[in-house]
């Protein structure tokens, strides 16, 4: 099974998470940044990462998504500034309304897998989410201490087994066609 792993960063969170994914796999495979894809066709299974950014997807990536056909068998991977684990109900509400903006994109064909988990707000974006003038925006960088240093070894390691678990499932599915 020829595999790409894939992603889009801004400051690198994405990035860590898409190496330990690649790491977990076996066999034929790519890890290459969004812009580096040519071409979708080739590959049987598909792992497409990205940070949430002011509250969906990056412009670049849903015009990858919506461009680029051969979405068989994929999967995402997602960061962000919010707690996965958000102890508060109203943080999580919007965190679940952040991950179905970012899923709802497709379709026609749904991922095999979700995995998301937190991600460093950077000095500069916090400054940038700042000077938008919206004011959820700026709560998000006033929890920026809250989020140094994510994703941590435990996300890291949960990333890895999503992509073991992941690539079994599409391996027995394709068998058993
Ligand atoms: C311009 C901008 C907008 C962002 N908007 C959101 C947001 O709406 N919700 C959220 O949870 N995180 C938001 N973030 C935080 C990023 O999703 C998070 O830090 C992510 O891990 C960055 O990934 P990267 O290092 O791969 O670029 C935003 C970051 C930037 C720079």
């Amino acid at each position: 099974m020829r595999i790409l792993v894939t992603y889009w960063t801004r400051t690198g969170n994405t990035r860590r998470v898409a190496e330990n994914i690649f790491g977990a796999l076996s066999g034929e495979k790519e890890l290459l940044s969004l812009d580096q894809v040519v071409s979708l066709e080739n590959y049987q299974m598909i792992f497409l990462g990205f940070p949430v950014m002011q509250f969906g997807l990056p412009a670049p990536v849903k015009e990858f998504i919506l461009r680029n056909t051969g979405w068989g068998h994929f999967a995402l991977f997602i960061t962000h500034a919010l707690s996965a684990t958000a102890s508060d109900p109203e943080l999580q509400v919007i965190l679940d309304k952040e991950i179905q903006r970012c899923t709802r994109v497709f379709t026609k064909v749904k991922p095999v897998g979700l995995f998301h988990c937190q991600g460093e707000l950077s000095e500069s974006a916090a400054s940038e989410l700042l000077a938008t003038g919206n004011p959820l925006l700026k709560e998000f960088a006033d929890m920026r201490a809250a989020t140094i240093g994510h994703p941590d070894r435990e996300e890291l390691n949960q990333a890895y087994q999503f992509a073991v678990t992941t690539f079994k499932e599409v391996e027995e599915k394709i068998k058993q066609l």
